[in-house]
């Protein structure tokens, strides 16, 4: 048998036609979860018989929200509208929905050196498109916890008004100035699509989200830069989530330095990538 929760649509806003933040609260309140965790939303479909048909989500919000779960949803239109998230896109406040409870360990945050010690390395995530999520949960997490690492959130987008969440992240980094040696954070964001006409304003880093890896020719990435050193396995950990193509881009582009991921970790079982893929 599943194990879920009833809950309610508290909150819904709609970021563009087919991109949306959804906050759920279930009914018996907020379970205790881990950032950078992802739950399943179940939800009736009409055309389906009323069937209870659920999907994998990863939670934007982090553990000491305890006033709802949120979510960024991607409406999936082609080649046929997408069975969940077409409801979704179709909710309103108070409409009841199901939720597993939350689950998966693929992006927790690494805690310790394989010496035991605590790990103090610089955290970088990388979120392709709505793969941003869990790294939402990381930055207000690892705000609200005190945590004094250097946090670097890489956003990779098609058009400028799909970088979700782009004033918070602007508003923690300009906290960051403010208040030196306590809160480091960093967010920059990877438009992929910069000669459409809708990009016309962008000003930023260009092409898609893995290129702030990929060195130029005197060695130097566009993330070395922005950290202000090179970027290796011993002062650096990798997160991403998104498409199977960012994350081999990342992989491919922080091999010789000495990255790797689980399945080739180092022989003492370490390892500096870790990922979850929209596949
Ligand atoms: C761990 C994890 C976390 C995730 N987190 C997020 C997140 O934070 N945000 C997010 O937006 N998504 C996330 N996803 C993706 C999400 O789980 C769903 O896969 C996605 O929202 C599509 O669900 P759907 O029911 O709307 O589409 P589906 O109905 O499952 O459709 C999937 C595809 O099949 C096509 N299709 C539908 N019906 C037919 C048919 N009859 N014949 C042929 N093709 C058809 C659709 O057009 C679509 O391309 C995550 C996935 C995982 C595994
Ligand atoms: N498993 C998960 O954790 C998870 C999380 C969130 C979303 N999803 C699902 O993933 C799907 C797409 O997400 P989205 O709409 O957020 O993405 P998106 O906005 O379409 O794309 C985000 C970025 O990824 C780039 N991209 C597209 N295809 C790529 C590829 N094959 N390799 C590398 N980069 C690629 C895009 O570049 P271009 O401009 O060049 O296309 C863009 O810069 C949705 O169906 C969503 O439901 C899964």
């Amino acid at each position: 048998m599943v194990s879920e929760m009833k809950a309610k649509v508290v909150y819904t806003q709609l970021l563009k036609e087919d991109l949306v933040v959804i906050r759920i609260l279930p009914d018996e309140g907020m379970p205790d979860y881990i950032t950078g965790q992802f739950l399943t939303i179940g939800v009736t479909v009409p055309t389906e018989n009323y069937k209870l048909v659920r999907r994998a989500y990863s939670i934007a919000s982090h553990p000491e929200n305890k006033d709802y779960f949120e979510f960024v949803i991607r409406w999936v239109r082609n080649p046929l509208p997408g069975r969940v998230t077409t409801m979704l896109f179709h909710a309103s406040e108070g409409d009841e929905v199901k939720l597993g409870y939350p689950t998966g360990n693929a992006l927790l945050i690494n805690e310790k050196l394989p010496n035991g010690e605590k790990d103090m390395r610089r955290i970088v995530c990388v979120g392709g498109g709505t793969g941003l999520a869990p790294f939402i949960a990381y930055a207000n997490h690892l705000h609200d916890v005190g945590d004094k690492r250097e946090v670097v959130v890489l956003h990779g987008a098609s058009y400028v008004d799909e970088l979700s969440y782009k004033k918070m992240l602007t508003d923690l980094e300009n906290e960051s100035k403010r208040r030196k040696g306590e809160w480091n954070f960093k967010y920059r964001a990877a438009i992929s699509r910069p000669k459409e006409f809708f990009n016309r304003s962008w000003s930023g880093h260009v092409g898609r989200v893995e290129s702030f890896f990929k060195e130029a020719k005197n060695g130097v990435s566009p993330l070395d830069e922005l950290v202000g050193e090179k970027c290796t396995p011993e002062n650096t950990y990798i997160y991403i989530c998104g498409y199977q193509g960012t994350i081999d881009g990342v992989i491919d582009n922080t091999a010789a330095r000495g990255f790797v991921t689980k399945d080739n970790a180092h022989d003492d079982g370490s390892y500096e990538i870790r990922y979850e893929s929209y596949g």
